[in-house]
């Protein structure tokens, strides 16, 4: 029998728990054992999920980064691995079985082989502790609200050499200047929110990331504009339920204003996931069409399109307040696209129930729609509800699909003939001459164009539609694109802001002005007094002004940056040939 430390194991009933919630800063200091270890180490992540578990693999990164170790993308050379999970379909889950297996080899190789179980699976009841007893090798259990905690556990691992459980099911802290190593460096994901407090009956989420807590506006304003000024194109901001951000800070803070406060940054594009219906209020509309760098796509989740499916999902709205808030989105921004996501075969869901599934779908006129078959989840209320027969399920899942193909399909096909602004995300898989991106409807375009221009912003004209992406040309020369994006890049880099910013102040310095026609002055005295007695003392008062030029603080720093900046300039030269 393994030998497990249980520092705090979960308690999905502990969830609901709502304590007073603290901001604190992230610990990240590095205990010499662990800077000693990670030295030449290797450390690998594979996430499964939600956009918020990729948020805490790039948090998880940034520490594991801090204690030295190097990232690797080869499964076989890690050294420290973490398989970061998503419980919220049993598919999802299943996956992790077959994943742990495959790490076993690394310990077989290397003793000292570290296995590391994060995300959201590690938040059910007696999951961790089952695994561990499966497989002895597993080194740590974290929960989500701990994945800050990860060099702290590693050290204490390293100490003890056992395995570790500690998964707390709630928290009590919202944990800041958190150090993150981010996947992209065009797109960008920042929370403004953790946790969920709607407690839908089929969804396990509340209970593995508990109770919602915001992040202080102020603190994620600062990430955004740290991301515009590193260059960043697009951020997505993230919560469960963004619409009810800032409620509970109490202070006046909400949803519509953090919004307009992001796009008052000047990222180019601005997105936000997931919304609830019923809180997404006029505010929030009349925000999403006064800033034009905030895309004209939303995703709303309906789940179920029938009034009394929903009650028992324990979604608070009905099918007539849902439409009704569409057609009001749609009446005030007409450009807008529909996403969604819906459930079939939720326990208890009868054929007509569905039918107004079907019917809603189709009035509402979605861009796209993420389409799942119920899956019971331990521990939440619909799991013991009665189920509907999986075949049931499995027939609606077809005729759900069928017509969400039909309504994208007719989604993509009205844009054909029109264009739009795609931001390139590289070149696409089975042809490397064919660049790949979104459009700020959210869909994915595909067209020809040279693999300079991953990362920018490039206006392409609809050819084809293919369903689930579209075909286009570019309307403009690459050329000027690619200026475009450096002169963009240019306006945004920190460094040659800072030394413009200096330049001007050198302008506008009334001593350095000074001292500047003292100087022409001393210099003209200096040169009249050639061959008389008074030229020594000419020439020390001459290079007494030069000097307190030459050494005057602001000038210095202008001179520090100045290697750097042509460096950069030079590079942006490299970029243009
Ligand atoms: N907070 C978001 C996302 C939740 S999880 C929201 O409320 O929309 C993403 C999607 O997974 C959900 O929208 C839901 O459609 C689906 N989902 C959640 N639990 C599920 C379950 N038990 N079975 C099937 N689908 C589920
Ligand atoms: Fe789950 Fe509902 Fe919260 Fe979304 S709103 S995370 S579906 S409980
Ligand atoms: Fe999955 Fe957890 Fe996200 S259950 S969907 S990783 S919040």
């Amino acid at each position: 029998m393994a030998k497990i430390k249980i520092i705090q194991k979960p308690c999905q009933k502990d969830a609901a728990k709502r304590p007073e919630v603290e901001r604190v800063l992230a610990n990240r200091e590095v205990p010499e054992i662990l800077k000693t270890f990670a030295k030449g180490r290797y450390f690998y992540i594979r996430t499964y999920g939600c956009q918020g578990n990729v948020r805490d693999e790039e948090v998880m990164a940034g520490f594991l980064s801090e204690a030295g170790f190097t990232r690797t993308y080869e499964q076989s050379k890690a050294d420290v691995a973490v398989i970061n999970t998503c419980a919220v379909r049993e598919n999802a889950e299943d996956k992790i079985y077959g994943e742990i297996g495959a790490f076993k080899a690394n310990k077989v190789r290397n003793k000292d082989f570290i296995l590391i179980l994060a995300g959201c699976v590690m938040g059910e009841d007696g999951v961790g502790e089952n695994l561990i007893k499966t497989y002895p090798f597993i080194s740590l259990v974290i929960g989500t609200h701990d994945v800050h905690k990860i060099n702290e556990l590693i050290t204490d691992y390293l100490k003890e050499h056992q395995s570790i459980i500690n998964v707390h099911s709630f928290s009590s802290e919202v944990v800041e200047q958190l150090p993150s190593v981010r996947l992209n460096d065009t797109e960008a994901f920042v929370n403004i929110s953790y946790g969920c407090d709607k407690f839908c009956t089929y969804c396990i989420v509340p209970f593995t990331r508990g109770r919602e807590r915001s992040r202080h506006p102020d603190d994620v304003v600062a990430e955004c504009q740290k991301l515009v000024d590193d260059g960043y194109k697009q951020i997505t901001l993230l919560g469960q339920n963004v619409n009810s951000y800032g409620l509970d800070l109490k202070d006046g803070t909400n949803f519509a204003t953090l919004l307009a406060r992001v796009a008052e940054t000047g990222i180019s594009r601005l997105k936000f996931l997931t919304s609830y219906p019923s809180q997404f209020n006029d505010e929030m509309i009349e925000t999403m069409a006064k800033y034009p760098n905030i895309d004209h796509w939303l995703h709303f989740p309906v789940q179920s399109g029938s009034t009394s499916c929903l009650k028992r999902m324990g979604r608070r709205y009905t099918r007539e307040e849902y439409l009704e808030r569409a057609k009001k989105i749609k009446e005030m921004i007409p450009d807008m696209s529909l996403s969604t996501d819906i459930i079939v075969g939720f326990p208890g869901e009868t054929e007509e129930e569905f039918l107004d599934t079907l019917s809603l779908a189709k009035e509402v006129g979605y861009s796209s729609a993420f389409t799942f078959i119920y899956s019971p989840r331990p521990g939440t209320p619909a799991a013991t509800m009665e189920q509907v027969p999986p075949e049931v399920s499995h027939e609606r899942f077809n005729r759900l699909k069928a017509l969400v193909d039909d309504l994208t399909a007719k989604h993509s096909d009205e844009m054909i003939g029109k264009t739009f602004e795609v931001l390139v995300e590289g070149t696409s898989k089975r042809d490397e001459n064919v660049l790949s991106g979104y459009a700020r409807n959210g869909k994915l375009v595909n067209f020809v164009g040279p693999a300079y221009l991953t990362g920018c912003l490039v206006n392409v004209r609809i050819l084809e539609s293919h369903v689930y992406s579209l075909k286009g040309e570019m309307v403009e020369d690459p050329l000027v694109v690619k200026a475009r994006d450096v002169a963009f890049h240019m306006k945004h880099d920190k460094l040659l802001r800072e030394y413009s910013r200096l330049s001007e102040e050198i302008a506008n310095d009334e001593e350095i002005k000074s001292l500047g026609e003292e100087l022409v002055e001393a210099k003209k005295e200096l040169a009249l007094s050639m061959g008389q007695e008074s030229h020594k003392e000419k020439k020390a008062h001459y290079e007494e002004i030069l000097n307190k030029i030459n050494n005057h603080p602001l000038l210095l720093n202008r001179d520090a940056l100045h290697e750097a900046v042509e460096g950069e300039l030079l590079a942006i030269r490299d970029i243009l040939k």
